[in-house]
């Protein structure tokens, strides 16, 4: 089948694109989309003459941008098929807007996936769950819900955390980013207006696409989070929903505080919008800080996603869903129609680990602060140019450039053994090309030798002549 693109639509995503030259402008805004996938590869474009009417500008405008598109390796005419949208490379070098991990049989070092192994202990919770699991076989083996054992022990921790929470509040799910499906399911009409932090977590963000939300983006700077704009974005858009990371923010790594958790959460009440709230990297604080309390104690009516990925493994793929009572059957029924429940086994694990969190998640928290270091000597020494704040715990280290060249600097990237995120994979409406996102959950050998080839990607990035599609915001893709 033909994917297509309307000439409306593009005209909505390239939005107010620069005009001089016009041409120009638009076979930039056209890069920047159809390179970091909102414009999907393979894609037929609108006709020239479509496109003409939908922008409002000269034929010639459109003629000369599709070729400017074409000779940039962004496009392709077929004869009597239209223009279809490729990227330099070809499929293969494609982007989905969703982050996909590497299988790891490969000589790249990864660092696209902000993800460590599994710390010590994994293991020995698998042999002692395994001698759990009989208990459990001569039933069906379906827990929608979760497997009480392991609800009892999630709830415990949001006790812990100073937020009352019964067992019958939390749902075990496949991972968090299946607790965002189900929460996107439960919650989000078609045309529902969602507030999103960018960048952000885009894997999260395309679930609640999918289930039909339009997201309104509030942009999150280098340095936090700007609640006066936030304030003034939900007074002006009236959001139904906002999906708030303000645990060690995916990718920009800030802890939102107490103060701020309050404020946001009045500015969501006053507007009956529903916090959508991400604590995937919760357990993360890696300089021994108190936590601020969970968003939940400032706006009840959250609906909390969490994750083991993080603290834990990402393989043991579970995660859950905290939320009010009232909605639980909501819950229920949303997950019933995707699945219908996550594994004993891995459930039976987690029970485990989570008894001994007290001696895993210190050890695994003081391997990740040596990890970040590492990270941080190799980047300042061998790209001084590159600034980044330092996170005070989470997985990765947000850093900007001195010029719009992320994504060419993640192909090149690429070539040159290391894979790395550029900033419009993160960017909830595009741009952000000024930025990369490099995770420290590698081994510090790895992370030392993946600085020194990204740092050789970037000598021959920072070099290389533009192109006639325009340098800044020129995209290619890793
Ligand atoms: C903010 C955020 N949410 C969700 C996920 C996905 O987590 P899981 O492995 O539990 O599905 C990630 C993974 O990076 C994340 O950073």
């Amino acid at each position: 089948m033909t994917r297509i693109v309307s000439a409306a639509r593009v005209a909505t995503l390239v939005g107010d694109f620069d005009r001089a030259p016009a041409y120009a402008g638009l076979a930039r805004a056209l890069t920047l989309l159809i390179g970091d996938g909102r414009i999907a590869f393979d894609t037929r474009l609108p006709s020239e003459r479509e496109l003409t009417e939908a922008l409002a500008v000269s034929r010639t405008t459109v003629t000369r941008a599709y070729a400017a598109l074409r000779e940039a390796g962004y496009a392709e005419a077929r004869r009597g098929a239209g223009t279809f949208t490729r990227v330099p490379g070809g499929r293969a070098r494609a982007h989905d807007r969703a982050l996909f991990p590497r299988s790891g049989d490969d000589d790249v070092i990864d660092l696209g996936c902000a993800a460590p192994g599994a710390p010590v202990g994994i293991a020995k919770a698998y042999a002692e769950a395994a001698a759990d699991l009989p208990a459990y076989l001569g039933g069906h083996g379906y827990f929608p819900v979760g497997l009480p054992d392991l609800q009892r022990a999630i709830a415990t921790t949001y006790d812990a955390r100073g937020l009352s929470t019964e067992p019958d509040q939390i749902m075990v799910t496949s991972g968090a980013l299946a607790a965002a499906s189900i929460v996107a399911q439960a919650f989000t009409r078609p045309g529902d207006r969602l507030l999103v932090e960018s960048p952000v977590y885009p894997n999260a963000t395309d679930a609640l696409r999918h289930a039909g939300a339009r997201l309104i983006p509030v942009p999150v700077d280098p340095e936090a989070w700007d609640l006066d704009a936030v304030a003034a974005t939900i007074r002006q858009t009236a959001p139904r929903l906002a999906y708030l990371i303000p645990d060690f923010q995916n990718p920009t790594g800030h802890l939102m505080s107490d103060a701020q958790r309050e404020e946001y959460a009045g500015c969501l009440r006053r507007a009956h919008a529903t916090p959508i709230v991400d604590e995937s990297h919760q357990a993360l604080a890696l300089e021994g800080q108190e936590m601020p309390r969970p968003f939940a104690s400032y706006a009840p009516d959250t609906i909390t996603i969490g994750s083991a990925s993080k603290a834990f493994w990402g393989g043991l793929r579970l995660g859950w869903i905290r939320a009010p009572r009232s909605q639980m059957e909501r819950l229920t029924k949303a997950r019933v129609s995707l699945e219908l429940g996550a594994p004993v086994m891995e459930q039976l694990v987690l029970v485990r680990l989570l008894a001994e969190a007290d001696e895993i998640l210190p050890a695994n928290r003081e391997t990740l602060r040596t990890q970040r270091d590492t990270l941080v000597a190799a980047v300042r020494e061998q790209l001084p140019e590159w600034t980044f704040r330092v996170p005070s715990g989470g997985l990765a280290l947000w850093c900007r450039l001195p010029a719009p060249l992320g994504s060419a600097l993640a192909a090149e990237a690429e070539r040159q053994g290391v894979a790395i995120v550029p900033g419009p994979m993160f960017a909830a409406e595009g741009g952000l090309d000024s930025f990369v996102r490099i995770p420290w959950g590698r081994r510090p050998d790895e992370l030392a030798e993946g600085v020194r080839r990204i740092a050789a990607a970037w000598a021959v990035v920072r070099e290389r002549p533009t192109s006639s599609a325009g340098s800044s915001g020129r995209v290619m893709v890793a």
